[in-house]
């Protein structure tokens, strides 16, 4: 399996980081190619629990490589924050690469995402306010700081002396009553230059030389496709681009490498954050979901909105990213719901579709089907005996999404522990 990306299907938070850690044991290099620290993934192996936002979900199987791609963007302090975190908790985290053309998350992309969160009052998009929406909108102004400044000294400062004042009448305009100073940004840049240098490296030419050598490349994806600055509901998106195509601009790697791409579906639907929600249920099921599922944000601890599972979303998914098969997630949470709803269709203005629409998402009115649920899940007997243990109504819950997408199910999990997995 010379290349695999891992792409969320809905809104984020389905079970990436659990589900990388499961292929990151048969790769030889796993890969962040976009995002950057307004993701949380989170992996339970043995008795403890990783939560990740920047540094790739393999860093905790130390005999890889991971390896933080050109496409993501990077906070320098959050960088190292992690990786001493990991060191308290055993990992040594030495195995890291970082591209030299990633782009860092500055002092002053972080005050502009609040800022222009503020901005738009009620219209605000319900950022993690980690700077990510400026620090991209820097990058396509060819106006950001890359990894490779870092080890020029000379260069940093004169990026630092023409983008700094620009950034300051930019928070002018916001009102944003903050002195950039440039001598102690650039002091800064210079210390984490010291501890960063030996792990910046051109890491496209490092992943296609393993490539070339055979070796298997795991491609970690972070949010989910409908926070797809493209293909999701935009404006209410992240910055980046979720889908298949981020795996190829975000790495270096050819598309023709991709011979797996593992759509992670979750068997409801959440969102944090703004934005249009058709399947959201704001009634006792929805807080049902929410407890169950434990879905409050790892980031900022928001409390995620909970819905039904939307199939026009997966579908989407699937066909956006060309998503070859399903990891199923979470699957144990609507364990005793007597009857499961998906969505097979919107009502828009009175037009059916199983289409996502660019625009008019508040106009959606879903359309179910509705499935039987199950009483119970005897989770050691299933991992004992395999697939065929789980109660028939998962097992149809599970062929209405194949038949549906069109997609097989590959994988299900059924708690949040690394074997709490299922290879069908
Ligand atoms: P990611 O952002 O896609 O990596 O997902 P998060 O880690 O933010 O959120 C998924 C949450 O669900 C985490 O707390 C996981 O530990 C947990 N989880 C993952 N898979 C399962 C599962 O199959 N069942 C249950 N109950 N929890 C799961
Ligand atoms: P993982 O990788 C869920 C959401 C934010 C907000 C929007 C834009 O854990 O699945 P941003 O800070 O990116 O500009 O915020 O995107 N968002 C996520 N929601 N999971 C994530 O990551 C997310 N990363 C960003 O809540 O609505
Ligand atoms: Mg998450």
């Amino acid at each position: 399996m010379p290349v695999r990306v891992i792409i969320g299907a809905q809104w984020g938070d389905e079970g990436k980081g659990k589900v990388t850690d499961f292929y990151a044991k048969e790769a030889d290099a796993i890969v962040r190619f976009q995002g950057g620290n307004n993701a949380g993934h989170t992996i339970m192996a043995g008795d403890k629990t990783f939560k990740l936002h920047l540094l790739p979900s393999g860093i905790i199987r130390e005999d890889k490589l991971s390896v933080i791609g050109n496409g993501v963007v990077i906070d320098p302090d959050v960088l190292l924050r992690e990786i001493d975190e990991l060191r308290a908790m055993g990992i040594l985290a030495n195995n890291l690469r970082i591209s030299d053309r990633a782009h860092l998350i500055m002092p002053y992309h972080k005050l502009l995402d609040g800022a222009e969160e503020s901005f738009r009052g009620k219209e605000k998009i319900g950022t993690t306010k980690r700077g990510i929406g400026p620090c991209y909108s820097d990058k396509i102004s060819r106006l950001g700081i890359r990894m490779e400044d870092l080890l020029d000294p000379e260069k940093l400062r004169e990026k630092l002396n023409f983008v700094i004042p620009l950034k300051q009448k930019l928070l002018m305009a916001y009102n944003i009553d903050v002195q950039l100073q440039i001598e102690p940004i650039y002091a800064h840049l210079l210390e984490i230059s010291e501890k960063t240098a030996p792990l910046i490296t051109d890491t496209s030419v490092l992943l296609r030389k393993m490539l070339k050598d055979g070796k298997s490349i795991l491609l970690e994806g972070a949010q989910g496709t409908m926070l797809d600055v493209d293909h999701g509901t935009y404006p209410f998106t992240t910055s980046s681009n979720t889908t298949v195509g981020g795996a190829v601009t975000g790495t270096g790697l050819p598309a023709s490498a991709i011979e797996n791409v593992t759509g992670i579906v979750k068997a409801y639907t959440t969102r944090v954050g703004e934005g249009p929600f058709p399947t959201e249920l704001d009634d006792e099921i929805g807080y049902h979901l929410g407890q169950a599922g434990k879905e409050f944000g790892t980031t900022t601890g928001r409390s995620r909105r909970c819905g039904w599972l939307d199939l026009v979303v997966v579908k989407h998914a699937v066909e956006t990213s060309g998503i070859t098969e399903i990891a199923l997630t979470k699957i144990d949470v609507l364990t005793g719901l007597k009857e499961l709803k998906v969505c097979t269709a919107y009502n828009i203005d009175g037009r059916i579709t199983d289409n996502f629409p660019a625009g008019k998402a508040e106009s959606i009115r879903p359309i179910y089907k509705n499935l039987n649920g199950w009483d119970e899940l005897d989770t050691k007997m299933v991992l004992k005996e395999g697939h065929t243990s789980l109660p028939k109504e998962m097992r149809e819950y599970m062929a209405f999404i194949e038949k549906y997408t069109g997609a097989r199910i590959s994988m299900v999990s059924i708690g949040p522990h690394r074997e709490e997995t299922i290879i069908l």
